[in-house]
């Protein structure tokens, strides 16, 4: 279903009304194409105390091909190195850089803040780098034009260097419907990219739940960034799960995740195994927790977490997910809020998101793979189509965005994660929701 406000406030006479109504004015968000695959203007960069990594951010910030500047009329992006800022005093320095140019960030702007993580051994330096979190959520709030902001930390020991995939990614058409989002940062080594055209070159790819929606979009966005991939989806989506593969160049393959022998049997269709596990499949069986029989909780765990538990073990202990793997899974923002008549589905979104924190350290130690999420918000699917029609014009609006996210967007952020030089990027919980307003 198709967002007429996003659409009517784009006309003259619609943006004339909802203004003088007070009403959202969502501004078009621009996403990646071949045409236009960056921002469109330069990026400021601007430092708040002493830089803990003097002259190492700016070789980082200039590979992205952005123009990098410390003056700019009407920049496309602000980066605020911030990671000198150790004591509450500091924080001037935050105010004195961005105050003055905030209001000049071009529409659909990019503002991303950089810090260290809050130290256990220091607590004036973990308030003041704590304090951005705060300042970065507000920030996304009220900027509005479609733009975002972002907070990304850097672990002890990490150098901005570590950042580069997540710079390239917080600071493109790429993160349209990322916002408000703090993203950590490990000392393990990022890994490399021999080409950033196509960061997965020679990479394969799974991604459960292919057949449609997000999981489509998903497939399609790693094969544009040149990963062999393969599309599972239930054996009763078969013709539209061929379709999807067709058109992608990608290789179908009909399986329920819930099979007892569902990893054996992904393990055979890829001989030479599998460098990026997205787990996509979903489902939901809504009920209030009084009326859900056993059967709808049941299904709903064994599909969105339990085969994905089963799946992950298998494929790591079969060596079937190589070193240096990528693993992806898909929480929600359910699983951080909470939804009236989804005990099932929030529990198993929670879920996901505690696999994510526990696995992750393990598996990157033990066998280089990096273990993230997505949590969606309000995504344009037939899933929320189907959502009665006020619950789903609030979930559209009430995000900074004030619009739903298309799945394009979940699977630009999945494409970040599954990137080799993503190396350090693990362990995150990533919303893509244009910063929801549920669990924020
Ligand atoms: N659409 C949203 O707004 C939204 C929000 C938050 C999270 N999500 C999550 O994103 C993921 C994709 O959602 P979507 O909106 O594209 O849903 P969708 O229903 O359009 O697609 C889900 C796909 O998973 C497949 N699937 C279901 N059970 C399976 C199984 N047992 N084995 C293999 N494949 C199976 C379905 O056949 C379908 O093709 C899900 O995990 C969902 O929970 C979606």
């Amino acid at each position: 279903m198709a967002d007429r406000y996003l659409h009517f406030t784009g006309t003259a006479p619609g943006r004339f009304l909802t203004r003088r109504l007070g009403l959202p004015q969502p501004a078009p968000l621009r996403r990646w194409t071949l045409e236009t695959p960056s921002l469109d203007g330069p990026l400021l960069h601007l430092t708040a105390g002493k830089p803990a990594h003097p002259g190492t951010l700016g070789p980082v910030l200039a590979a992205t091909g952005l123009k990098v500047t410390e003056q700019a009329d009407r920049p496309a992006g602000i980066v605020l190195d911030a990671t000198g800022v150790t004591t509450a005093a500091g924080l001037a320095d935050v105010h004195a850089a961005l105050h003055p140019v905030v209001r000049s960030l071009a529409t659909g702007g990019r503002v991303v803040v950089l810090g260290t993580s809050p130290s256990p051994d220091d607590h004036h330096q973990a308030a003041a780098q704590q304090a951005l979190e705060g300042f970065v959520r507000s920030l996304g709030k009220e900027i509005g034009k479609g733009a975002t902001v972002q907070l990304v930390r850097l672990a002890p020991g990490a150098d901005p260097a570590s950042a580069e995939s997540t710079l390239r990614f917080l600071l493109s058409p790429r993160s349209a419907y990322v916002s408000g989002q703090v993203v950590e940062l490990s000392a393990d080594a990022p890994g490399e990219v021999a080409d950033w055209a196509a960061p997965l070159g020679g990479r394969t790819a799974l991604v459960t739940g292919a057949a449609r929606g997000i999981g489509a979009a998903v497939a399609s966005v790693l094969a544009r960034d040149g990963a062999q991939v393969f599309c599972l989806d239930v054996p009763q989506a078969r013709e539209e799960l061929t379709r999807t593969a067709d058109r992608l160049g990608a290789t179908a393959l009909p399986l329920d995740i819930t099979a007892p022998d569902a990893a054996e049997q992904i393990a055979a269709a890829v001989p030479g195994g599998l460098d990026v596990l997205v787990h996509n499949a979903g489902i939901t069986r809504d009920r209030r927790l009084a009326n859900m029989a056993a059967d709808r909780w049941a299904s709903v765990i064994d599909v969105n977490l339990d085969s994905v538990l089963r799946t992950t073990d298998a494929l790591i202990g079969s060596g079937t997910l190589r070193r240096g793997g990528r693993i992806v899974a898909t929480a929600s923002i359910a699983g951080i809020a909470g939804n009236n008549g989804q005990t099932n589905y929030a529990a198993s979104k929670a879920g996901i998101i505690g696999l994510v924190r526990s696995l992750a350290p393990r598996a990157a130690a033990e066998h280089g793979i990096t273990v993230n999420a997505v949590a969606p918000g309000f995504i344009e699917t037939k899933m929320t189509a189907a959502v009665p029609l006020f619950i789903r014009e609030a979930g559209r609006r009430m995000n900074s965005l004030s619009q739903g996210g298309l799945p394009v967007d979940v699977a630009e952020t999945t494409a970040w994660f599954a990137q080799p030089a993503s190396g350090a990027v693990n362990g995150q919980i990533v919303r893509v929701c244009g910063q929801s307003l549920l669990g924020a």
